[in-house]
């Protein structure tokens, strides 16, 4: 793949990477469209990180296809689809981390301790692999683009990080990889998150600007359904995750993570 991603460069064009752990939808697709229309070759990259999965989460039954995933991920415009094994990212003797040490910490962060240096890592080692000018990645994993961007400043990774919007279902679902763990029943009580989110930002456009009174409201509404137990609801800094009093339009972020039964989602609106 290094040897691909210098030819591309020799020949003077520029490579966009969206980085994927597969069991690809419409929203992984609007990244590869984006990452398209960007740069002139598209490098998809599909790894299940088995880095950033905590012990008692989702790995091994993490949904994994890659020839639909081939198929999709060509439909939508990429040239290369890079799906390394585990045994080439990880080799029996690995034993180097990347960890950012305050964007990750609150949030996800706080409840998946190990999460963000398994995104970091495979992030830095994919950058190093396919030298991406431009990489895409979605507006649904807010911390993780927030992390991923200081990552990318701070160890000066010559990358343009590019963030699209997430992509709903028609009902307000956002799209996730992990809404194929919902029953009907907990799809339903899923919508929970969206319409919360949602309610808080049209609070905030007739003018509410209390993190107090929009947090509130949402976990109100959050605790009215009955499979949905709520991990986190915040008002922060979009870039800095950093906890905010007050809303500061273009600044902040409502962001909020709940169990739905036994599937973990997660959710945000910027203001
Ligand atoms: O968002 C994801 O699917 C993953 O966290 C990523 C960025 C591909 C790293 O494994």
């Amino acid at each position: 793949m290094q040897k691909l991603s210098g030819t591309l460069r020799a020949q003077g064009k520029t490579i966009g990477l969206v980085p994927t752990m597969g069991a690809l939808h419409d929203g992984h697709l609007s990244l590869v469209r984006r990452a398209r229309a960007e740069t002139d070759a598209v490098i998809v990259s599909v790894f299940v990180n088995p880095t950033q999965f905590g012990p008692n989460e989702d790995f091994t039954r993490y949904p994994r296809d890659i020839d639909a995933d081939t198929a999709l991920a060509a439909g939508a415009g990429a040239d290369i689809v890079f799906a390394p094994p585990v045994e080439e990212m990880y080799p029996k003797n690995y034993s180097t981390y990347v960890s950012e040490e305050a964007v990750a910490r609150p949030l996800e962060g706080a409840s998946r301790p190990t999460h963000f240096r398994g995104v970091t890592t495979v992030v830095a080692k994919l950058f190093n692999i396919t030298r991406p000018d431009v990489a895409v990645f979605g507006q649904k994993d807010a911390q993780q683009v927030a992390v991923v961007a200081k990552m990318t400043e701070d160890l000066n990774f010559p990358v343009r990080i590019v963030v699209a919007p997430t992509l709903r279902e028609a009902d307000g679902l956002a799209m996730s990889s992990r809404n194929r763990y919902l029953s009907g029943a907990q799809r339903a009580e899923a919508l929970a998150l969206g319409r919360a989110l949602a309610f808080a930002k049209g609070m905030v456009e007739k003018g509410e600007r209390r993190s107090d009174r929009l947090v509130a409201e949402m976990t109100h509404l959050l605790a009215q359904y009955r499979r949905v137990r709520v991990i986190y609801v915040a008002l922060v800094d979009r870039r800095t995750m950093e906890p905010m009093r007050e809303v500061e339009p273009g600044r902040s972020m409502l962001a909020a993570a709940a169990w739905v039964d036994e599937v973990r989602l997660i959710d945000n609106v910027t203001l």
